[in-house]
C-alpha cells in the first residue's frame, strides 16, 4: 500500500488519455496525437556526436553531484549572455536530470511544511504534486482567457499571506503560451521583495517564443538573490529523453539542492552532460529553424480553432501549445477529450489537467506536422457538428 504522502497525489488525467490513445493505435485505429509535450524534431547531430564521443572516450563514471565543472561554466556563460546575470559556476549552479528534477529540488529546498507556494493557474501538471510532496500548501492564482492568461501584480498580491514562501512562475507558460513581461514582471518582482518571497522561475520554454522577448525575473533589480532560475535542454534542443536541466540561485539554495541530489540521484548522467556543453556552445541555428516552423504551425492552428463555431483560442506568445475554449460544446474537458478520441480519432489534453481554471479548455500541441494539424482540426470539427445535433 502506498504511503499517505503518495496517496495524496492525484493520478494524472493525461496518462489516462495517453494510455487510451496508445491502446487504440495498437488496435490499428488511426489516431492523431496532439498531446505531445515535446518537439517533434530530432536532437541536432552535433549534440548526439558529443555524446558518442564521450561514451567512446570512456566518460561513463559518476561525476560530481552538482554536475561537471565544464558544463556549469557553459551554463554560467549562457545565463550571462542571454539573461545578463552572473553566477559563480562552482557555487551557484547545479546540473540536474531534467528541469523537472530541478523544480522538485527547488521546492523541497525552500519549503517547510505548511508554507504556502503561489502557483498561477492554468499551470503545468507537476507543480501542485511537487508542493504536496514537500508538505507545502499550493495556493492558486487564477489567470483568465479574457486577459490572454496574463498574470498581474494585483492578482498575485491578493493571495499573499504571512505563510507565503514562494511563487512559481512559468514564462512562456504551459499550457497557455502566455508570456510574462514588462509591468507585470516588475510588479511581481516588487511584491517578492516587499514580502520576502522566493521566485522559482521555470524558463524551460524561454527560446520558443514569438512576438515577445524572454525576460528572466532574476535580472530585475533585487531579484537575483531571491530567484531560483530553472531551465533545461528538453524543449530548446529536442532532448526530452536525455534528461538534462539546471538551476541557478544563491549558494545556500544550490547547496541544499545538492544535498538532495547527493542522496537521491547521485549525479546527472555523465555523457549526457558532455552533450549539454555541445548544445550550449554549438550553433543555435537548429533552435531558430525549429521556432520558425512552430510559429507557422501556431498561426495555422490558432486560425483554424477560431474558425470552429463557438470555439475561442487566444494566440499563444510562446511554447508549442494552443489552449482553446471548447466550453460551448462541453464544459467537462475530460469528457470532451474522450469524445474526440473516440469519435474523431484525435488525442488532446483536457484543460482540467492544468487546474480548475483550465476546465472547459483543451490543450492542443502543435509539435506535429502541418498535415496532422489540418487533418485533426477537420476531424474535430466534424465530430463537434455531430455533437450539436
Ligand atoms: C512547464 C514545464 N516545466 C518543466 C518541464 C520539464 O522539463 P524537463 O524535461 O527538463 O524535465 C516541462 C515538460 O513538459 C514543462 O512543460
Amino acid at each position: 500500500m502506498a504511503s499517505s504522502r503518495v496517496q495524496k497525489i492525484a493520478p494524472s488525467a493525461t496518462l489516462q488519455i495517453t494510455a487510451k490513445a496508445k491502446a487504440m493505435k495498437a488496435q490499428g485505429i488511426d489516431v492523431i496525437g496532439l498531446g505531445a509535450g515535446e518537439p517533434d524534431s530530432d536532437t541536432p547531430q552535433h549534440i548526439k556526436d558529443a555524446l558518442y564521443k564521450a561514451v567512446k572516450e570512456g566518460f561513463v563514471y559518476y561525476t560530481p553531484t552538482q554536475g561537471i565543472p565544464e558544463l556549469r561554466k557553459a551554463i554560467a556563460e549562457k545565463l550571462e549572455r542571454d539573461n545578463k546575470i552572473s553566477y559563480a559556476p562552482d557555487k551557484e549552479i547545479i546540473v540536474t536530470p531534467g528541469a523537472k528534477q530541478a523544480l522538485y529540488e527547488a521546492v523541497l529546498a525552500i519549503a517547510n511544511p505548511g508554507d504556502e507556494i503561489l502557483i498561477p493557474e492554468p499551470c503545468w501538471v507537476s507543480y501542485e504534486p511537487m508542493v504536496q510532496f514537500a508538505e507545502g500548501r499550493p495556493v492558486f492564482i487564477p489567470t483568465y482567457e479574457k486577459d490572454g492568461f496574463r498574470l498581474s501584480g494585483e492578482a498575485v498580491e491578493k493571495k499573499i499571506t504571512e505563510k507565503t514562501r514562494a511563487i512559481i512562475l512559468n514564462s512562456p507558460n504551459n499550457p497557455t503560451g502566455a508570456v510574462l513581461d514588462g509591468d507585470a514582471l516588475k510588479a511581481i518582482a516588487d511584491l517578492c521583495i516587499e514580502h520576502g518571497l522566493i521566485a522559482i522561475s521555470d524558463e524551460i520554454y524561454e527560446k520558443i517564443i514569438y512576438e515577445a522577448k524572454h525576460v528572466s525575473i532574476a535580472s530585475l533589480p533585487g531579484m537575483r538573490e531571491r530567484t531560483i532560475t530553472v531551465n533545461g535542454f528538453s524543449k530548446t534542443y529536442s532532448m526530452t529523453g536525455w534528461r538534462l536541466g539546471y538551476a541557478a540561485a544563491l549558494q545556500e539554495i544550490i547547496e541544499a539542492m545538492n544535498r538532495i541530489q547527493e542522496h537521491s540521484i547521485s549525479c546527472p548522467t555523465s555523457f549526457v552532460q558532455k552533450a549539454g556543453i555541445a548544445a550550449l556552445q554549438g550553433s543555435q541555428e537548429c533552435v531558430a529553424v525549429m521556432v520558425k516552423e512552430f510559429r507557422k504551425r501556431r498561426d495555422a492552428i490558432v486560425k483554424k480553432l477560431n474558425e470552429i463555431p463557438n470555439v475561442t483560442c487566444v494566440k499563444p506568445r510562446g511554447a508549442f501549445y494552443a489552449f482553446a475554449n471548447f466550453s460551448a460544446y462541453e464544459k467537462d474537458s475530460l469528457k470532451l477529450t474522450n469524445f474526440l478520441l473516440e469519435k474523431a480519432g484525435v488525442a488532446v489534453i483536457p484543460g482540467a489537467a492544468f487546474g480548475k481554471m483550465g476546465e472547459g479548455f483543451l490543450r492542443l500541441s502543435y509539435a506535429t506536422s502541418m498535415e496532422n494539424i489540418n487533418k485533426a482540426i477537420e476531424r474535430m470539427e466534424g465530430a463537434l457538428r455531430r455533437l450539436e445535433k
